[in-house]
């Protein structure tokens, strides 16, 4: 008898000791929850993480049950992979390539026939996530399962070579749409009359879209105006909407529509059309695969007024969320866009100018080998302000210096600035600094030069005043990899025997993945220490002799490299 209740009495210890740790354990997750809704806006980044605050069983199984549930929004089929879009219910944690896999079915069956690893998992803007997974066989449709728990309802499949793939409403309300499948002829403006706009929920549905007039086509690129019913619809593109916005998509009149993904919504921070914009100088660069340049690239363009960088990343698979976040942290704005599309530098591009117009006075277009030289050792500012003081002057165009290895043979430890020092004595190409208002409403560019509205024009810069110093030509262990790459995006694949003599390519390398004997003495005329100068002298720490971004441990920077 006293043996029973003592025994019963330390099972209540138990019980309770299990109720505490349960409740905490809850609080704990709606804490998390909490705090996640609170930071799931524009400019949070969120990583990946590999626990879930709502588990995966119950939010694929909430489907049946109404509630909004992880969903598999659209499938893009490119050429050599697919793209599984997926949709997150709000505060939902995201899950890791380790917990998806991709799945290959018959129509009409629920049974996988092929069960394969996804090459990535990517998140964009508010709860989606894109799982890259191989090309299914001929006569199956893909989906993603999550391993162990169900397998996600197919979505509509589309094929990418003809496809509306994204959408904004631009300040002046007319809605931009990015697609590709027109064939039009490229810096041409082409006849708007032949296309329309159209909006809903299901395209494939013509009675129940809404046609609007296309303003103008160019490049891939059409503006329509929008429909008062499309802008009057409430804006709600937090993640507390499981709503999806309306799609829209282009049809050429009297041929066909194409297929969209694309979703109307309201291009970043529009909201406070502020009379004073935020940054006096942005920058928007499109990379792959280059995050061990991007803390110098920062820091330094930081250093000469640069106060917003907005980075297109084409389909990276380093640490480049980790730098981005590293770098936020370290309080410089920068953020990552996810953008996987094949061959659409010149709309990435546009995109990009489109989301910075409201926030910035002038956005620089250069790659993250490209670094603003001030041979005067001016701000970067400074200059921009003086030479664009004809009000008419909305570009600036800067020419660039190329660089070689500068007789080096590993990759320097200061970084690029600091040690490559011998280039080309001839400027190649140039690259553009617009003010994003004055841009041209088709948003044509063309290898970096946006067409201007009417009574706008550009400067060349000089380069004794403004520069870039282009690191092209790196050690060969950089150059091969970014050839093989294939980050070169005007030439398409330096392996194939197209394109020989284009200038992207390494004079006198041909097509073969070699290095020469003398690539570290190649693309050397004369010494140019004028930037290296101004980065050891600006930037070394007096105590330790280390720049910002130089590694401080050796161990780890051969890990990286
Ligand atoms: C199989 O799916 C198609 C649509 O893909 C549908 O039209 C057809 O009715 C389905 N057949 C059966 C037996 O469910
Ligand atoms: C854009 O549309 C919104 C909502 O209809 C309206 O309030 C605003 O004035 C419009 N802006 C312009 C520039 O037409
Ligand atoms: C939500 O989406 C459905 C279509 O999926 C649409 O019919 C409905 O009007 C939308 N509701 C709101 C509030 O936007
Ligand atoms: C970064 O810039 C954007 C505008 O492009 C602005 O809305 C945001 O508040 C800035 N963030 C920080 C932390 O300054
Ligand atoms: C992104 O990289 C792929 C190679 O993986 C390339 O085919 C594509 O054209 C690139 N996209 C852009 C916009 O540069
Ligand atoms: C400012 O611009 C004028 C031409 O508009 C030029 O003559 C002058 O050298 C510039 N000054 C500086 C400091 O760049
Ligand atoms: C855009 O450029 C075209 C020429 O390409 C010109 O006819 C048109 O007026 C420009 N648009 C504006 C708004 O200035
Ligand atoms: C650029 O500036 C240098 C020195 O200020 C001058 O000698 C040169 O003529 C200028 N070049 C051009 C093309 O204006």
């Amino acid at each position: 008898m006293k043996d029973r209740r003592k025994r019963s009495g330390s099972s209540w210890g138990v019980f309770f000791f299990w109720c505490a740790f349960v409740l905490i354990f809850f609080a704990a997750f709606n804490f998390s929850a909490a705090l996640r809704r609170l930071l799931f806006t524009e400019g949070f980044h969120p990583r990946m993480v590999t626990k879930w605050n709502i588990p995966a069983m119950e939010a694929i199984s909430a489907e049946k049950s109404g509630t909004p549930a992880i969903s598999v929004r659209e499938t893009v089929i490119f050429p050599d992979e697919a793209l599984v879009f997926l949709k997150y219910p709000p505060s939902a944690a995201l899950f890791t390539k380790d917990d998806i896999n991709c799945i290959y079915l018959l129509p009409n069956s629920s049974q996988p026939q092929l069960e394969l690893s996804p090459s990535s998992v990517d998140y964009d803007y508010g709860n989606h996530q894109i799982v890259r997974c191989p090309l299914q066989p001929r006569g199956l449709i893909l989906s993603v399962a999550v391993k162990h728990n169900g397998n996600l309802t197919p979505g509509p499949m589309h094929r990418w070579d003809s496809l509306a793939y994204e959408a904004m409403i631009d300040r002046d309300n007319s809605t931009i749409v990015f697609v590709k499948g027109l064939n039009l002829r490229s810096g041409r403006v082409a006849d708007s009359s032949r296309f329309k706009c159209l909006y809903g929920w299901d395209l494939t549905k013509p009675k129940f879209a809404l046609s609007a007039d296309a303003i103008s086509v160019a490049q891939e690129i059409v503006r329509c105006r929008t429909p008062l019913s499309i802008l009057n619809r409430p804006q709600r593109f937090t993640s507390s909407s499981f709503n999806d916005s309306i799609k829209v998509s282009v049809r050429v009149i009297g041929q066909r529509t194409l297929n969209s993904i694309a979703r109307v919504k309201r291009q970043y921070g529009s909201e406070q059309l502020a009379r004073e914009k935020q940054h006096e100088l942005c920058v928007c660069t499109m990379l792959r695969n280059q995050a061990r340049f991007l803390r110098e690239w920062v820091m330094y363009h930081a250093h000469v007024g640069v106060r917003r960088w907005f980075i297109y990343d084409n389909n990276s698979d380093d640490d480049i969320e980790g730098v981005v976040e590293s770098l936020v942290g370290t309080s410089y704005n920068v953020s990552r866009h996810v953008w996987p599309w094949i061959k659409t530098q010149e709309a990435g591009f546009a995109h990009c100018a489109l989301r910075a117009q409201d926030s910035c006075d002038w956005v620089g277009f250069i790659d993250v080998d490209e670094f603003f030289h001030l041979p005067s050792g001016l701000s970067l500012n400074d200059v921009v302000a003086n030479a664009s003081r004809p009000s008419e002057v909305a570009e600036l165009r800067v020419p660039c210096h190329s660089f070689g290895p500068s007789g080096l043979k590993k990759v320097p430890m200061k970084g690029v600035t600091a040690g490559y020092t011998c280039r080309l004595a001839a400027p190649e190409r140039h690259k553009s600094i617009v003010k994003p208002e004055a841009l041209n409403t088709s948003l044509i560019n063309v290898v970096h030069h946006f067409h201007l509205k009417s009574g706008f024009r550009h400067i060349n810069m000089n380069r004794s005043k403004l520069v870039i110093n282009h690191y092209k030509y790196q050690v060969w262990e950089v150059f091969k990899e970014k050839f093989y790459r294939r980050v070169a995006t005007y030439v398409s694949d330096w392996q194939q025997e197209r394109n020989v003599g284009s200038k992207d390519r390494a004079p006198g390398l041909g097509t073969k993945a070699v290095e020469p004997s003398d690539w570290s003495m190649r693309f050397c005329e004369v010494k140019d220490t004028g930037l290296r100068d101004r980065i050891l002298k600006t930037f070394t720490d007096p105590k330790t002799s280390l720049l910002p971004w130089e590694d401080h441990q050796p161990d780890e920077r051969s890990k990286i490299y």
